[in-house]
């Protein structure tokens, strides 16, 4: 197939973790007889270098007219001032928007490798299999925000949280048809006894699977116990589908039963099929430039823009399976990499590519 991929590489380490994600993907063209042509864009703080603003509109232009695209990280210590009113996350945020990205998948993985190298016990996190779905477009996040002096001592502020019918309607969908891919489960995650957008995700949820997905085996859970029981019994959970800002948290939470943040891939995926690809790790500045960052997470994001926007599953599992050979081969970076075995960016990339079979 013929397909053409944006690359945003962004900040600190997201040049060098995308460099080997592009090899990847040309390894995968040339194995597999597809074409893929490459277009790159500037966001986050190299774009406000270069022109002013974390995300311009060319770069927008390209991301609009690729099948999919792949972006490293944005951000670092020479953007951070809190008072700069152009900050390199506008990018992303911007790009999510622009592009109506509404579900966020971080799949979380273990394997027995990595299972010895978890801060929890190797029994408890060895088998976990699941794939977290995040609203990412409405919410509190997005809701109205205020704040007010309601008395000359006294400030009140206000955020909104928001959800309506269609918005919960369609990640549900989109968390059962990636179930069904799947062990065919899916745990919907709210606040049903407090909060009414809950009240309202948990019924929509309920009616779209009873009417859509018969064959879907949906189990509605509370945050908090989802919170504990994400450490208790990982394994049980197939896709888990839930609002912005539980999603958020519950995100980071599962993200730390594979253990490295650099081993962590996710899809932003919206109604065209073009969705956004990246590690979820930041640009990392204490490390960048050094050639010594985990490519892992950014190779995993191409496999799952292989999945979900070209269709090319096949691919997909096979840069699976060869990221977890090189994992399993002890081929690491120094975020997993016993003290004096650490291996380079490059060596760990290129190990990939030699297990591309
Ligand atoms: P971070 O994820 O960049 O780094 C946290 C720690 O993990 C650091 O010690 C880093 O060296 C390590 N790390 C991250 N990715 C790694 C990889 N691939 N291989 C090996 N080690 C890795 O988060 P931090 O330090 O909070 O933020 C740094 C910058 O990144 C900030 O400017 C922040 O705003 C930005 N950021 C950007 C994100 C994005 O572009 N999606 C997400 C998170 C943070
Ligand atoms: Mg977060």
């Amino acid at each position: 197939m013929q397909a053409t991929i944006a690359l945003l590489p962004g900040d600190g380490i997201g040049p060098e973790v995308v460099a080997e994600g592009v090899e990847v993907l040309k390894a995968v063209a040339e194995r597999y007889g597809h074409s893929f042509s490459f277009s790159e864009g500037l966001i986050g703080g190299c774009a406000i270098d270069a022109h002013g603003t974390a995300l311009p509109e060319a770069t927008v232009e390209i991301c609009q007219a690729a099948d999919a695209v792949l972006l490293g990280a944005v951000g670092g210590p020479k953007w951070d001032d809190p008072k700069a009113k152009v900050r390199p996350e506008q990018g992303l945020l911007g790009i999510r928007k622009t592009l109506g990205l509404y579900a966020n998948l971080r799949p979380v993985a273990v394997t027995p490798a990595l299972a010895s190298r978890s801060p929890l016990r190797p029994d408890l996190v060895e088998g976990v299999d699941m794939l977290v779905v995040r609203e990412l477009t409405g919410g509190i996040y997005f809701g109205e925000k205020t704040s007010f002096y309601i008395r000359p001592d006294e400030e009140q502020a206000v955020d909104t949280c928001v959800y309506t019918t269609s918005e919960i309607e369609r990640v549900v969908r989109r968390a059962c048809e990636l179930a069904r891919g799947r062990r065919g489960k899916v745990t919907s995650v709210d606040k049903a006894n407090v909060l009414e957008t809950s009240r309202l995700w948990r019924r929509v949820a309920s009616r779209v699977v009873a009417e859509e997905f018969p064959d879907i085996q949906l189990e509605h859970i509370l945050v908090d116990a989802c919170a504990m029981h994400l450490l208790r019994r990982p394994a049980d959970f197939d896709v888990i589908v839930t609002e912005n800002m539980f999603g958020d948290i519950l995100t980071d939470e599962a993200s730390m039963l594979a253990g490295s943040l650099g081993l962590l891939p996710s899809a932003s995926l919206g109604k065209g099929k073009a969705g956004l690809y990246e590690p979820i790790h930041g640009s990392a500045p204490d490390i960048a430039g050094k050639g010594v960052a985990n490519p892992l997470a950014t190779i995993l994001s191409v496999a799952l823009l292989l999945r979900y926007s070209l269709g090319l599953n096949a691919e997909a599992e096979a840069v699976e399976k060869a990221v977890y050979a090189t994992i399993d081969a002890g081929i690491l970076t120094g975020d997993l990499a016993p003290a004096g075995q650490a291996r380079s960016t490059k060596e760990v990339g290129a190990a990939v590519l030699e297990r591309l079979g």
